[in-house]
């Protein structure tokens, strides 16, 4: 079989197990998943940044087949994203994360004005998380009443956050208010500076000291050390970098998303399935992390199609070579769509290795991750020439 008759059947499949999953779903949102044999998901109690992937997925699937009960599916959930912008502690870097695949995309799909201004008002409210002075995003919020968190965390940026700047750019794109443009591409030049080391891997995250923003150091929260490489972490760059590149047309964002795969290639294992960390010491649990291979086969693929608009046929096949094997590795390594009672997509999902402190706790380094299936039906999408998703602006 060809690379494109399986790219079409596994859509397909796709589609199916997101169809057999609505009624399982419900209104909820998935925050992680059990692995084998169980492969149903757990749900958070009200909120996790984890909450618009499986709304992502069913507005893929509308996308594709202009079906009402995707549509609808999706649309349910509105209520409880108005409930996130209206309570300030929920509100962190993550609201791209949250919004673009559920607001922005009805929006873009349907033209939803109540969408497109819950899109707007998300986009205004990270706008305003920005330290202009530091000239960084703070990611997480503290938590009141313990100063000591407080002292990290509002100095500290993460590379996740990569992922969040699509929203300002769309915002920017709707209302020409300059400061969303602003903030999105001054982010990206302090992540490049901070966050991506000499060699193109790239830091977790980067503290500054909150009061003087003078720069402290690279940290780790889901890595293995500090100084190690988290492989989503690495993922979240390269789809990051590969959307300014295409939003802009830059091709410098386009260079930097080729050197951090450039160094993934150097470190993946054989089976070109990222380990969860690709400097991890031996002697260590090589758990896999397929939501590190989705999200950096879609980023491939977006960077592959901006080489090749860019008439650089070379990099373009390069990097269209490894986004299809990569994508394939998952497929044949991890694809779940054929098991009638899985709720995910994909197997092999380490959210937080370092986490994991009984068999109770498991799924940390070995389970299902909404957004692992998002991305893994992104780039299926992507790998058959789709190119308009709810990142672009
Ligand atoms: N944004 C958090 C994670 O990638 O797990």
């Amino acid at each position: 079989m060809d690379n494109q008759t399986k790219f079409e059947k596994m859509q397909t499949n796709i589609l199916h197990s997101i169809e057999r999953n609505i009624p399982r779903v419900g209104t909820r949102n998935p925050e992680i998943g059990y692995g084998a044999p169980d492969f149903n998901w757990r749900y958070p109690n009200v909120y996790y940044w984890t909450d618009s992937f499986w709304t992502g997925q069913l507005w893929l699937a509308y996308s594709l087949t202009g079906e009402e009960k995707f549509k609808n599916s999706a649309r349910m959930r509105n209520e409880h994203f108005e409930r996130v912008l209206g309570t300030p502690t929920w509100i962190d870097h993550d609201m791209g994360f949250l919004f673009s695949l559920t607001a922005v995309a009805d929006y873009k799909l349907t033209g939803c004005k109540e969408a497109r201004q819950r899109g707007l008002r998300a986009a205004e409210a990270l706008r305003n998380r920005f330290n202009w002075n530091g000239e960084y995003l703070p990611a997480w919020n503290a938590e009141a009443g313990n100063p000591g968190h407080a002292e990290v965390v509002q100095g500290k940026i993460i590379i996740d956050c990569m992922q969040n700047l699509g929203l300002l750019l769309w915002a920017y794109q709707e209302t020409c208010v300059e400061s969303f443009k602003q903030v999105a591409m001054q982010q990206a030049e302090t992540s490049l500076k901070y966050l991506i080391r000499d060699d193109f891997s790239t830091y977790h995250s980067f503290d500054f000291d909150p009061r003087t923003n003078k720069p402290v150091g690279g940290k780790t929260m889901q890595g293995y050390a500090d100084e190690s490489c988290w492989s989503r972490g690495q993922a979240w760059a390269i789809h990051g970098y590969a959307q300014l590149a295409e939003t802009t047309g830059d091709l410098r964002y386009a260079d930097i998303s080729a050197k951090l795969m450039d160094w993934v290639v150097e470190h993946i294992t054989e089976d070109y399935v990222p380990v969860w960390d690709y400097l991890l010491p031996e002697g260590e649990t090589p758990f896999k992390d397929t939501s590190a291979g989705a999200v950096t086969a879609s980023g491939l693929f977006m960077l592959a199609d901006v080489y090749k608009k860019a008439d650089n046929g070379q990099q373009a096949e390069k990097y269209q070579a490894l986004a299809e094997k990569m994508l394939l590795a998952l497929h044949e390594n991890h694809d779940l769509t054929e098991y009638e009672h899985a709720q995910g997509l994909l197997s092999g999902g380490a959210s937080h290795v370092r986490r994991t402190n009984s068999p109770e706790t498991k799924f940390y380094s070995d389970g299902m991750l909404p957004y692992g299936d998002y991305y893994y039906f992104e780039a299926v999408m992507r790998a058959q020439g789709h190119t308009n998703f709810f990142w672009k602006k």
